[in-house]
């Protein structure tokens, strides 16, 4: 089992967008996949068309079992047309009592020690996070093995991207107490890319100085997310031929790849 949270302490730039796509690709192309909305909006969670009760709080906080809380995404809610999904996914919802889980559990090892039970049983955990850092948040860098950060090519995404690469290795000397190791960065991806925006080259190269291979082939500005976000379904279930679908079917391929 591959867990791999969505980070920036930036909003807007494609966490939640990135969760749900990488989920769902990854569950039609023959993988078990579950999808923890660690987000209080509970995005994820509507994106995919699901309800947001209950949820992690449930879990986390009610010591609710796994199968009350897992809620199977049907598969007309994520599917490309015609192609038959190999694979299943689930979605852990989020609400507003997410907010409250820090401050009704001590345990910093509550989400590793959870879904220890999970093992054999899922081939990927995908967590969807909220911009602001939360002990939730260092709930989750124990039980992480990689790390994929969306980033939109402009300065306060950057920062935000600054400000997480940061706190992760603030909580490495916490992993190693526990005899966990280094969490992987498996890759930045810039999202919403403009080619003809100056500022936006300007970024992306300085993206690839620091931080080379890491960073990977950005996903360009389209109008056709919006219509895919307005109907709740993944850009390759609305628009299968486009070139959003194209690029994030990149994305889902090397997420495979690297966990395969
Ligand atoms: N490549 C893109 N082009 C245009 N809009 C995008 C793109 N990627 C994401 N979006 C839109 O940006 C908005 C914010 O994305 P979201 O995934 O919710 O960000 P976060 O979870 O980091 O707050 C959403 O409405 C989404 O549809
Ligand atoms: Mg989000």
């Amino acid at each position: 089992m591959h867990v791999i949270t969505l980070l920036n302490e930036k909003g807007g730039v494609g966490k939640t967008t990135l969760a749900t796509h990488i989920g769902a690709g990854l569950a039609v192309r023959g993988l078990r996949v579950i999808i923890i909305d660690a987000d209080p909006q509970g995005h994820a969670t509507v994106s995919l068309g699901m309800q947001r009760k209950p949820g992690l709080y449930d879990l986390l906080v009610r010591d609710a079992s796994f199968s009350s809380v897992l809620q199977q995404v049907p598969e007309d809610n994520y599917c490309v047309p015609n192609q038959k999904v190999e694979g299943v996914l689930y979605v852990i919802p989020s609400n507003e009592e997410t907010r409250a889980i820090p401050m009704m559990t001590s345990d910093g090892l509550i989400v590793l020690k959870r879904l220890s039970e999970l093992e054999n049983v899922v081939d990927v955990v995908l967590f969807d996070t909220s911009p602001t850092p939360s002990l939730l948040h260092a709930s989750i860098y124990m039980a992480t093995h990689s790390i994929i950060y969306p980033t939109e090519c402009e300065y306060l995404s950057l920062d935000g991207l600054v400000q997480s690469l940061q706190h992760k290795d603030q909580l490495q000397p916490t992993r190693q107490q526990w005899g966990l190791n280094a969490i992987d960065i498996m890759g930045i991806v810039p999202m919403k890319y403009r080619e003809s925006t100056v500022l936006h080259n300007r970024n992306l190269e300085m993206l690839r100085k620091q931080f080379g291979e890491k960073v990977w082939q950005p996903l360009g500005l389209r109008t056709v997310w919006g219509e895919a976000s307005l109907i709740r379904r993944p850009v390759f279930h609305l628009a299968p031929q486009s070139k959003a679908a194209n690029e994030v079917w990149k994305v889902v391929l090397r997420v495979e790849e690297a966990i395969t």
